[in-house]
């Protein structure tokens, strides 16, 4: 969703006659677009204004922005930072331009935040903002996001995300289309539907209510788009087997799915307020697989919620073990002001505790994934390439000094091989030769 909005703004700021620059110290304007779902991240945030501090002693003018969550949770006070310039809160970013202006004119702050974020459910202009941009990943050649929803109304207990991104809103279907369409126009191969718990998409145009399904058929149609992908999916049993029938149906929609699970003890999935038992979401689960035999699957949980035993926690490394995962992200909790859980609930699993939880259910993933990558040895694979690998691997064979490129699978493998960088954006066969937990490597066919 962030990098989403990073590219909507660096659009919107090149219209407005504005250049991007990579480098700090060439920059007149700094924008830090930020997240306010675990502290760890808002505290990268200061420690980044606190080096622009550094910076401005230099050079007075410089003007820094913070953009996104944080910019709408801490509103005016983030001003109080000697750093900042202007406060810009996520629905706001249309206004940037102005705020830059303004900011400049007047020589003083500038703060555009929501002032009640829970009723700003009809932003307009941010849907004008959005859906005029066409913009493909700046970084991955052939891929792009498009948001289908905004906002999210499921209030899980240790979520700041409601309180900062305001109510669910659907986008409209036609304004979607007309979006992929354009994508598809500029080469984008693979776009991914984003929304907080996309599955619950729902818009009405005249006598129809489109369901994420039916935005998977209508999206499907365009041509030169390939593959199609979704996240994030919320555990629920309205429109799963539909969703999951769509993904069965469709070439295109690539058999992945993201569904955080966050725990696997009832106990603690109360607590939570996620809306179904551990029972409930691995029937979920059977119920995909049924559908879509070789679909890939990845979760998210939270350690060392409030009150978590270690009978809580063996529960959710029970579940990781029946789920079969091919990955899973693990998070601390991290409490956060104003939500229910941070309100009613105590802190009180010690950071050890939590750290010692977080890497054994890694651990438990790891030799999972380890083995489900087994499955792959020997096997031809579809990558869509992204472009160089970042980091050397040694399991690479060497093809005659080609580099060694990263690609994915439909069902989000990631595939190193060598090969000529010229296939960035492209798709390609690769016979797998070697595998680790979360890569599988390769020889170009
Ligand atoms: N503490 C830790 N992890 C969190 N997440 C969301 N809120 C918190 C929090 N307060 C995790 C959830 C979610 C992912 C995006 O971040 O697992 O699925
Ligand atoms: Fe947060 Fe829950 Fe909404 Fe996901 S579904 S964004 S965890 S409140």
């Amino acid at each position: 969703m962030n990098k989403l909005d990073t590219a909507l703004v660096t659009a919107a700021l090149k219209d407005a006659g504005f250049a991007l620059t990579e480098h700090v110290k060439e920059a007149n304007i700094v924008l830090i677009n930020t997240c306010s779902v675990r502290e760890h991240a808002e505290q990268r945030v200061f420690s980044h204004l606190g080096h622009l501090k550094h910076i401005k002693k230099q050079k007075p003018d410089l003007i820094v922005g913070v953009i996104g969550c944080m910019a709408q949770r801490l509103g005016q006070n983030l001003l109080e930072n000697d750093a900042v310039d202007i406060v810009c809160g996520p629905g706001q970013i249309p206004h940037l331009t102005e705020l830059i202006q303004a900011t400049v004119a007047k020589n003083e702050g500038q703060v555009s935040v929501a002032d009640n974020i829970r009723k700003a459910d009809n932003n307009p202009e941010l849907e004008d903002f959005e859906s005029v941009q066409t913009i493909a990943d700046r970084d991955i050649p052939g891929q792009a996001f498009v948001r289908v929803m905004r906002g999210c109304d499921n209030f899980c207990a240790y979520c700041i995300v409601p309180y900062v991104r305001g109510p669910e809103v659907s986008r409209p279907v036609n304004n979607i289309v007309e979006q992929v369409n354009r994508l598809a126009d500029e080469g984008v191969k693979l776009v991914t539907l984003l929304g907080q718990a996309v599955n619950k998409y729902k818009y009405t145009a005249g006598e129809k209510t489109y369901t994420l399904a039916d935005l998977l058929y209508k999206v499907s149609d365009i041509q030169g788009i390939e593959w199609i992908r979704f996240v994030t999916s919320y555990p629920q049993k309205e429109g799963f087997a539909e969703l999951m029938q769509a993904m069965a149906d469709l070439p295109k929609a690539c058999n992945y799915l993201h569904m955080p699970t966050q725990s696997g003890s009832d106990k603690i999935l109360k607590a939570m307020n996620r809306r179904y038992t551990a029972r409930q979401y691995l029937g979920l689960l059977d119920t995909a697989r049924q559908i879509v035999p070789d679909i890939a699957i990845a979760s998210d949980f939270i350690v060392g919620f409030p009150d978590e035993s270690d009978e809580d926690f063996e529960q959710t490394v029970d579940l990781v073990k029946d789920a079969q995962y091919k990955n899973c992200f693990v998070f601390k909790y991290s409490p956060r002001p104003g939500t229910a859980a941070d309100e009613k609930l105590l802190d009180n699993i010690p950071t050890e505790v939590k750290k010692q939880r977080n890497y054994k259910l890694l651990e438990m993933q790891e030799s999972i994934s380890v083995a489900l990558a087994a499955g792959f040895e020997g096997k031809r694979v579809n990558v869509l390439v992204e472009g160089l690998s970042k980091k050397p691997h040694l399991n690479c064979a060497d093809s005659g000094g080609n580099p060694q490129l990263v690609g994915r699978t439909a069902d989000d493998w990631i595939v190193v091989f060598n090969g000529p960088v010229s296939l960035a954006g492209q798709f390609s066969k690769v016979k797998i030769t070697k595998i680790s937990p979360l890569t599988l490597f390769g020889e170009l066919i």
